[in-house]
């Protein structure tokens, strides 16, 4: 049995709590979460025994195979040096630091402890995302000539107003359109600059970048694109997407759309078979209807199970992300394309 402590009972802690519960060999011992009321809701929904006021605490009193941290980002670094020096495998929701500097020292913690650690960059584990890497890499359509990708909704505020405030790490360019960045890296590597335009219109972030347009310069004849918002009204839906132009076919994703992935080459558009992209996974449960929260999970359980360390994501791909995030906030302020 796998045993984990979760710190951090919010949105993301606990869709991470309840998908712990689906593992057949993981039991859920305790949660941490700083808010009396989220403690309560994770002891009768998730049937916790030990509940903690403090991630640290948690940590030190207890004993876990594991540690997920799910708090706000500006504990991410703590937290996860913590449960690694007392030699926990341990699992941190994205972004993985505030900074390159903070990710070095977390990277540089799970190195010495020999334990695994993995950010969550949930994208690597979603099904169309999958797929879209795998087009790419065995160029399912030829060439790839051109990708814009898109990820939108409402603004996110959270415990104490931690997303709007870029010292603790929040604003949507850091936190929400991260995930598109690092898609990006993943699939096609470290552009050659970033260039990046960016708005607010929020007056309670000081300047926070609520919405951007990011320009990823690569070599070569391809032109990739993202846009990223917090800015939508109440009522619109939050939407992820991507268009791919290939040389022979155009793929098109919209989370919003049922089928949600077509793709396109010349006749009628066809659905896209999804259901090997993540089979190899050892779950418990049926991956393609799984979802992308429960798939990341799987792989880093399966790792620990496996004795291996996590390559889909490592600390040096996280940190990276990290890198090349903060060039487009560069970007945004100076007007100018950042150099990478
Ligand atoms: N992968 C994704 O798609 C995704 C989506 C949303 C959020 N996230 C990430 O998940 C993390 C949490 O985001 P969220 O939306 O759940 O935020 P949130 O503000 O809803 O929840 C954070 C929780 O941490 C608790 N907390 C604060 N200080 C604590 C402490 N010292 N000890 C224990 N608990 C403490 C708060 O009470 C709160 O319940 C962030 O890093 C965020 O970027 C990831």
């Amino acid at each position: 049995m796998i045993r984990v402590g979760l710190i951090g009972y919010g949105n993301m802690g606990r869709s991470h709590g309840q998908l712990l519960l689906k593992h057949e060999d993981v039991k859920l011992l305790a949660v941490a979460d700083a808010r009396e009321e989220r403690r309560a809701m994770a002891a009768s929904e998730l049937g916790v025994q030990k509940t903690y006021a403090d991630g640290a605490d948690m940590i030190t009193e207890g004993d876990f195979d594991v540690v997920f941290v799910c708090a706000p980002t500006y504990l991410h670094k703590p937290f996860a040096i913590q449960a690694l020096e007392k030699g926990c495998h341990v699992f941190c929701e994205k972004p993985m630091s505030l900074n390159v500097d903070c990710c070095r020292e977390m990277a540089e913690a799970a190195e010495k402890s020999g334990k695994n650690f993995m950010i969550g960059q949930v994208l690597r584990f979603w099904d169309e995302y999958v797929y879209l890497k795998k087009a790419i890499d065995e160029k399912m359509f030829g060439e790839l000539r051109a990708l814009s990708m898109t990820r939108i909704g409402g603004v996110s505020v959270g415990y104490e107003g931690w997303f709007l405030d870029e010292e603790r790490g929040g604003m949507q360019i850091f936190d929400r359109h991260i995930h598109d960045t690092d898609a990006i890296l993943w699939m096609l590597g470290t552009p050659k600059a970033v260039l990046s335009h960016g708005v607010s219109y929020d007056n309670r972030t000081q300047g926070g970048i609520f919405h951007n347009f990011t320009q990823y310069l690569y070599d070569g004849n391809i032109i990739v694109s993202a846009e990223g918002s917090a800015d939508t009204p109440q009522g619109f839906p939050f939407t992820a997407s991507y268009r791919a132009f290939f040389e022979n076919g155009l793929l098109e994703f919209n989370s919003r759309n049922k089928p949600a992935l077509l793709v396109y080459k010349g006749g009628a558009p066809e659905e896209v078979d999804l259901s090997s992209s993540l089979a190899e996974l050892k779950s418990g449960l049926n991956i393609t209807t799984a979802g992308p929260y429960f798939n990341e999970q799987a792989y880093f359980f399966d790792c620990i199970r496996k004795g291996v360390k996590p390559t889909t994501v490592t600390a040096a791909t996280a940190m990276e992300t990290i890198r090349v995030v903060k060039a487009e906030i560069e970007s945004v302020r100076s007007g100018k394309a950042v150099a990478l």
